[in-house]
């Protein structure tokens, strides 16, 4: 093992190289974001991969992606969504949604994602439903208000995933600097309780540090 490098991220690259193919779209992507520089908030591959399951699992074809960044994450929830599939993805900064924009057009999934760019919360209030799966992953803050929106837009059997819900484990004892912790905590504890919602985090240690993802499905 190299130094510097924990067991948690060798054991993750080594699941990144037996079941994450890599790909030239997806590399280029990630090389290209770097470059222009973004910052590195993106999904790991291997979060991808489970993204791209969960949505072909329930066979997605209506998804709905919050906190686009570079589109790495759309690429991989986009190739799961059947024919006739329709992705929107949101974000806040223009310059991270005219980015999204070309990786849409690199990756050749720009007739079927929209970035509609602008703050995610009127946004997601202004949509009609039915989804058939919610990806949460911008500010933690708004957490809460995104997962109201999100329960009235998914249709029973459909999917809510947010990631960054454990932030190395913050959300335990989150201080009240800490206005992401507060968010992802109060997220975490309206998810457990929430009486449509049937929910589990999955913790998750590796490439991107110590962190969660949740998983509910609407009740039917
Ligand atoms: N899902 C992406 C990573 C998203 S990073 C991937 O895995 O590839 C979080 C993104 O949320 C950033 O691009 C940030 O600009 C955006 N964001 C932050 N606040 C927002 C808001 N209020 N509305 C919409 N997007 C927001
Ligand atoms: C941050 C945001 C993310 O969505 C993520 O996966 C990692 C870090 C951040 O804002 O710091
Ligand atoms: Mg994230």
């Amino acid at each position: 093992m190299p130094e510097g490098t924990s067991i948690f991220e060798a054991v993750d690259s080594y699941i990144d190289g037996l079941f994450v193919d890599t790909d030239d779209v997806l590399d280029a992507i990630l090389t290209r974001a770097n470059a222009a520089g973004l910052p590195e908030f993106h999904v790991s591959p291997g979060q991808g991969k489970l993204l791209y399951l969960m949505a072909k699992i329930i066979g997605a074809k209506n998804i709905v992606e919050v906190g686009t960044l570079g589109g790495y994450s759309t690429v991989w929830l986009a190739r799961a969504m059947a024919d006739g599939g329709y992705l929107a993805t949101l974000e806040l900064d223009a310059k991270h949604a005219a980015f999204a924009r070309e990786t849409m057009k690199l990756a050749g999934i720009d007739d079927r994602c929209e970035v509609i760019e602008g703050p995610a919360l009127p946004s997601m209030q202004d949509m009609v439903g039915p989804l058939d799966l919610v990806f949460l992953d911008a500010n933690k803050d708004a957490y809460p208000a995104y997962l109201n929106q999100a329960v009235r837009l998914v249709r029973p059997g459909g999917l809510i995933l947010a990631d960054n819900v454990v932030r190395q484990g913050s959300v335990l004892n989150p201080s009240g600097v800490d206005a992401s912790a507060i968010g992802a905590a109060a997220f975490n504890q309206a998810l457990a309780s929430h009486p449509k919602l049937e929910a589990i985090i999955l913790q998750q240690v590796g490439l991107k540090g110590h962190d969660g993802m949740a998983i509910a499905r609407v009740k039917d």
